[in-house]
């Protein structure tokens, strides 16, 4: 007998991308940045958040291989966890992932799994957020870059960055508002705060976290392996240098 209650909340950790950009030669998922893979260091972040259903959408083929990493993150936690297959786009994949949440489940996380060392601390922060009542909540970044407008390639002007912000995962919904918004979307999405936003609900954000990227090209697979090595000798915290 589970010994965890039924939890309130779930997190879909999407993984079932091919990683085209990465070039891996397996799915990204898979790619080892140390002795683990990108989705088993995704997974630890989320084992030591509060108790969710954890459910990892997985490319097909590859279901065995996904349930093998997220038992052995989830330790005493094991019976929260479920594996489906993912789809061709990333919102289907959420989609299939939708399909399974338990009843009790009133909160809905989306989570890539390609950002592998988002730490617990972002996941309570977006589970306080809809805890509090948002419909929709999105962990943010400042735009560190000065970003341009082009036309050709011309430039033809600078954008403010203060109006912009980099929204990361875990993005948070109350499942309802999740549910009939994916139920409604018509065309593909960039991100599930915007297939939200497009069912006409407003989106609020919390801090989202540094070391939060996304693992997309080979330069972004070598910085999140620099992070994890001094990890694994001494116990300094995510992202600060070993002493
Ligand atoms: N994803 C998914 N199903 C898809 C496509 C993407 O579950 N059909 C997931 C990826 O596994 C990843 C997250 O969505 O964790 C973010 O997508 P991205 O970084 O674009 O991953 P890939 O689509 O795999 O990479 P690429 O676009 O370079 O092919
Ligand atoms: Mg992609």
């Amino acid at each position: 007998m589970s010994i965890i209650p039924v939890p309130r909340v779930a997190v879909i950790v999407v993984a079932a991308g091919s990683g085209s950009r990465l070039a891996a030669g397996i799915p990204k998922a898979f790619v080892g940045l140390d002795d683990h893979t990108i989705l088993r260091h995704a997974l630890r972040g989320i084992f030591e958040a509060p108790p969710m259903q954890v459910i990892v959408v997985a490319p097909a083929g590859r279901e065995g291989d996904a349930l093998t990493d997220a038992e052995e993150a989830a330790a005493d936690r094991r019976d929260l966890v479920s594996v489906v297959t993912g789809g061709p786009s990333r919102q289907a994949s959420v989609a299939a992932g939708l399909a399974v949440l338990w009843g009790d489940v009133e909160y809905v996380l989306v989570h890539d799994a390609a950002r592998a060392l988002t730490p617990p601390d972002v996941f309570t922060r977006v589970i306080g957020a809809l805890e509090a009542g948002a419909a929709g909540v999105v962990p943010v970044m400042p735009v560190v870059d000065t970003i341009r407008q082009m036309e050709g390639d011309t430039i033809v002007g600078v954008v403010d960055r203060s109006s912009l912000t980099a929204a990361q995962t875990p993005q948070g919904f109350q499942r309802g508002i999740l549910e009939s918004a994916y139920a409604a979307a018509e065309d593909e999405y960039t991100d599930d705060a915007a297939v939200v936003a497009a069912a006409g609900h407003t989106i609020t954000t919390v801090a989202g976290d540094g070391v939060g990227f996304k693992i997309t090209t080979r330069a972004d697979l070598d910085r999140a392996r620099g992070l994890v090595r001094p990890l694994r000798h001494t116990s300094a915290p995510l992202g600060e240098p070993a002493l």
